[in-house]
C-alpha cells in the first residue's frame, strides 16, 4: 500500500486474498500509514504489517527476503509518488526496495485524482513501467475523494483479487510444454517513406489465440504488426516480436516455427510488395504505377518445413463462395486446421471483438463456430488443435 485515501480498499483485497486461501505479507509506505493503521493489516495478514527498512531486528534484510519468496506483488493503491519511485528505480523504503528486491511480477494498481492521473509525467512513468513487464490494472471511474467524479478510482478489489487469482494461477493445461507461434494483424508494404499498402486486419483474434494458448499452459511467441494491449494475467508468458512487412513476417516466423509445436497464421500476409521509392511520390506527377510483386506464401513454406508432429494452423478470409473457396484453400495449403471468415458477415472478421468462423480439418466434417466472442472462437481452435497434437504429448 502506498498513501493515498484508497488504502482503506485494501484492507479489503487483503481480506478476500486471506479467504481464498493466500499467504499474504502487507507492506505499507509511511505516508500510507496516515490512511490506515498497519495494526488492521496485521490483524488480518497472514504476517505483521511493515513499514520501515529497519523496524525489525530480527529481519536485518526485510526486501530481500520479502521480494524473493513473493509469488507476485500487487501495489494496491499505487499512488503518482509511488509509480515515479518505481519508475526511476528509487528504493527510499520498504516497499520500493522490496520491488527492486524481486523478479517477481508486479501489479500496481494506481489510484488518484483525475487530475494526476492525466498528468503526462503519470502516463509516461506507467508507459516505461509496462515496458519493463509491470503490470498495470487500469483504475476505474466513479467517485474520488472531495466529493468528486472522474477516472482514478482504484479497481473494484474483486476485479484485483480476480486477476491475482488468474496471474497466480500457473496455468497448467493441455498444451503445457508445448511452445505455440501466433502472427497477428496485417502486415504493411511501403510504396514509399510515407505511404504502405495493407489490410483491415485488426489483429485482435491473433491476440486472442495467443492469450488462451499461454491460459491453456503453452509458452507463446506472437509475431505481430500491431501493438494490442496483453491481457494482464497472461502478459508475461507471450513473447511478443513485432514486424511491419510480409518479408520480417515471414523471416520471424520461420524462425520461431523451428522451436514450435503449433503454428497459426491468424496475420493478415500482403500477398503482394513493392520495391518502395526512396523518396515521397509528388502528386504533380500523377496516379503512380505501382510494380507488384508476390510475396513469399509463409505458410506453403512453413507446411513444406513442418516438424515432426507440428500442427499447423491456417486461417481464410473469404467474401464470395465461401464454402468452395475454403475447401480449395485447405486443399491448397496443407494445413491441418483452416479457420474461414466470411468478413461480409456483419460482426465477424476484421476490427470486430466478435467473429463467427468454419473450421475445416482432415477426416471431419466442416464446422461452423456461431457468432461469440474472439476469444471463444479461439478456444474451439485450440481445443480442436490438442486432438491433433501427438498422442502422449499432451
Ligand atoms: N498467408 C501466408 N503468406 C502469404 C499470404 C497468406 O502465410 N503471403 C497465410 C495467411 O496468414 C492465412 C492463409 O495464408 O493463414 C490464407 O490467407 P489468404 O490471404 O486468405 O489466402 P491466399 O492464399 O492469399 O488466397 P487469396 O488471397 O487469393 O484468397
Amino acid at each position: 500500500m502506498s498513501g493515498g485515501i484508497a488504502a482503506y480498499k485494501a484492507i479489503e483485497v487483503l481480506r478476500r486474498l486471506r479467504d481464498a486461501g493466500y499467504h499474504v505479507a502487507p507492506i505499507l509506505t509511511p505516508d500510507a500509514t496516515r490512511f490506515v493503521g498497519p495494526l488492521t493489516f496485521s490483524a488480518l495478514a497472514s504476517e505483521p504489517a511493515r513499514v520501515g527498512l529497519y523496524d525489525d531486528p530480527q529481519m536485518p534484510i526485510p526486501h530481500t527476503a520479502l521480494g524473493q519468496s513473493a509469488d507476485l506483488i500487487v501495489v494496491a493503491p499505487a499512488t503518482a509518488h509511488l509509480i515515479a519511485r518505481y519508475a526511476a528505480g528509487l528504493a527510499d523504503d520498504l516497499l520500493t526496495a522490496t520491488l527492486m528486491a524481486t523478479a517477481s511480477p508486479v501489479l500496481l494498481c494506481p489510484a488518484m485524482h483525475t487530475e494526476m492521473w492525466e498528468q503526462p509525467v503519470v502516463q509516461e512513468n506507467l508507459a516505461t513501467l509496462r515496458r519493463r513487464g509491470v503490470l498495470v490494472l487500469e483504475p476505474e471511474r466513479g467517485h474520488l475523494a472531495g466529493g468528486d467524479d472522474g477516472t482514478g478510482r482504484l479497481a473494484d478489489p474483486a476485479t484485483i483479487v480476480e486477476l491475482v487469482e488468474r496471474i497466480v494461477a500457473g496455468y497448467r493445461g493441455p498444451l503445457t510444454g508445448h511452445r505455440v507461434l501466433v502472427t497477428a494483424g496485417g502486415t504493411r508494404e511501403p510504396i514509399d517513406p510515407v505511404r504502405v499498402l495493407t489490410n483491415r486486419s485488426s489483429g485482435r483474434q491473433g491476440y486472442a489465440i495467443a492469450e488462451v494458448a499461454a491460459r491453456l499452459g503453452a509458452a507463446v511467441t506472437l509475431v505481430t504488426t500491431t501493438d494490442l494491449p496483453l491481457a494482464l494475467d497472461v502478459a508475461r508468458r507471450i513473447d511478443v516480436v513485432e514486424v511491419v512487412t510480409a518479408a520480417e513476417m515471414r523471416d520471424q516466423t520461420v524462425f520461431a516455427a523451428a522451436q514450435s509445436d503449433v503454428v497459426v497464421m491468424a496475420a493478415a500476409v500482403a500477398d503482394f510488395t513493392m520495391d518502395p521509392a526512396a523518396n515521397k511520390l509528388k502528386k504533380v506527377d500523377g496516379p503512380p504505377h505501382l510494380d507488384l510483386v508476390a510475396t513469399p506464401d509463409i505458410l506453403l513454406e512453413l507446411v513444406a518445413s513442418r516438424r515432426d508432429g507440428q500442427v499447423i494452423v491456417g486461417f481464410a478470409a473469404e467474401t464470395t463462395d465461401v464454402v468452395s473457396n475454403a475447401q480449395e484453400k485447405f486443399m491448397r495449403k496443407g494445413v491441418d486446421l483452416l479457420v474461414v471468415n466470411d468478413v461480409m458477415t456483419p460482426g465477424a472478421g476484421f476490427e470486430s471483438r466478435t467473429n463467427e468462423v468454419r473450421i475445416l480439418m482432415r477426416g471431419r466434417d466442416p464446422e461452423v463456430i456461431s457468432m461469440r466472442a474472439k476469444e471463444s472462437v479461439a478456444l474451439e481452435v485450440l481445443t480442436r488443435v490438442v486432438a491433433l497434437l501427438p498422442q502422449g504429448d499432451q
